[in-house]
């Protein structure tokens, strides 16, 4: 199948939404995106008579409930919006014959393992943001066997700030700064998840899992220290590049549970698209460059 023509977004103010937009309208792809208020997935009932009224052949639903947190003290909204939507839009897509991507999340692991996660190793969320995000696979895949179902984790990109933007700020006020040293995952460029679910949407019949991530795994406090270093040799005034580690547990802005080790594995998206991601540091290094030297 040829590149996608026109594309739909959903999740227009989000940072995976935006920046698949640039990205996508960059590469000359007829690109749109519809936001909270254009269509609220809190209403499954009413998505395919909004989404009608669009003209599209590839629906990529960026949107969902993220704060983790909040999920779980709301977790019946969690699983309408994460869980039930992307399954009634799936459902709008098999009917006039769209491809339909639905964003996913490391989140639906239990992160008791220590090796990098491949698609088929069982999911076992521990969370109900985890549970939801999970219940939005199954309920598109059910509708749309064809659907691509991407899993992403920890994004950063240009949009919307996001972990390593904390941090640097952080450092820049203070001297004290500190991060979870218990939990590891893979850092991920919004922009390089756009390049990578355009290489799997330009080629024919690919549908079910795939793990997209930079390559490499670390812990929050190595992930800040890396973006301070990095900050720092941009010429960012810092009061410290280093970061403190404490443990997850007793951490009192965590209401939830968090999976501790959730890196995953790429090997079935590189098998499939020969494209090997680059380390989360080298892509980490390149947005941070693009931020603060571009100003
Ligand atoms: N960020 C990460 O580190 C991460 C990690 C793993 C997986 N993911 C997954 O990747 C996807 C994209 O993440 P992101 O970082 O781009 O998320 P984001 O910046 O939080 O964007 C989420 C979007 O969903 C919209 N939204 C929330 N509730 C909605 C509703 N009821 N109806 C319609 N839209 C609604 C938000 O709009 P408003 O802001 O206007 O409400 C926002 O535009 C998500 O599906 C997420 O689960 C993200």
């Amino acid at each position: 199948m040829p590149a996608p023509t026109k594309v739909l977004v959903l999740g227009a103010s989000g940072r995976l939404g935006r920046a698949l937009l640039r990205i996508y309208r960059g590469a000359g792809i007829s690109a749109s995106a519809l936001s909270h208020t254009d269509l609220d997935l809190s209403r499954p009932e009413d998505i395919a008579t909004r989404l009608a009224r669009y003209e599209f052949d590839v629906l990529i639903n960026t949107a969902g409930i993220t704060d983790v947190d909040y999920c779980e003290a709301n977790e019946g909204l969690a699983m309408t919006v994460n869980g039930q939507a992307p399954g009634a839009a799936a459902a709008h897509c098999r009917e006039r014959g769209a491809r339909f991507v639905q964003i996913s999340t490391d989140y639906v692991f239990d992160g008791a393992g220590r090796e990098p996660i491949t698609e088929d190793m069982p999911c076992k969320p521990v969370n109900a943001y985890g549970r939801s995000k999970l219940e939005g696979e199954q309920t598109a895949v059910a509708a749309l066997p064809e659907a691509l179902v991407l899993r992403v984790s920890w994004l950063f990109g240009i949009e919307k700030s996001s972990f390593p933007d904390r941090i640097i700020r952080q450092a820049r006020e203070r001297l004290d700064v500190s991060a979870v040293n218990d939990k590891w995952a893979c850092p991920t460029y919004a922009d390089d998840v756009c390049d990578w679910m355009l290489a799997l949407l330009s080629m024919d019949d690919v549908k079910g899992i795939f793990h997209l991530c930079n390559s490499g795994a670390c812990s929050w406090q190595e992930y800040g220290e890396a973006a301070l270093t990095i900050a720092s040799q941009l010429g960012v005034p810092l009061k410290t590049t280093s970061v403190r580690g404490h443990t997850m547990e007793g951490f009192a802005p965590f209401l939830a549970a968090r999976p501790a080790y959730t890196a995953l594995s790429t090997a079935k998206f590189t098998a499939l698209t020969g494209i090997q991601p680059r380390s989360w540091d080298a892509a980490l290094e390149d947005y941070l460059r693009t931020k603060h030297l571009s100003r």
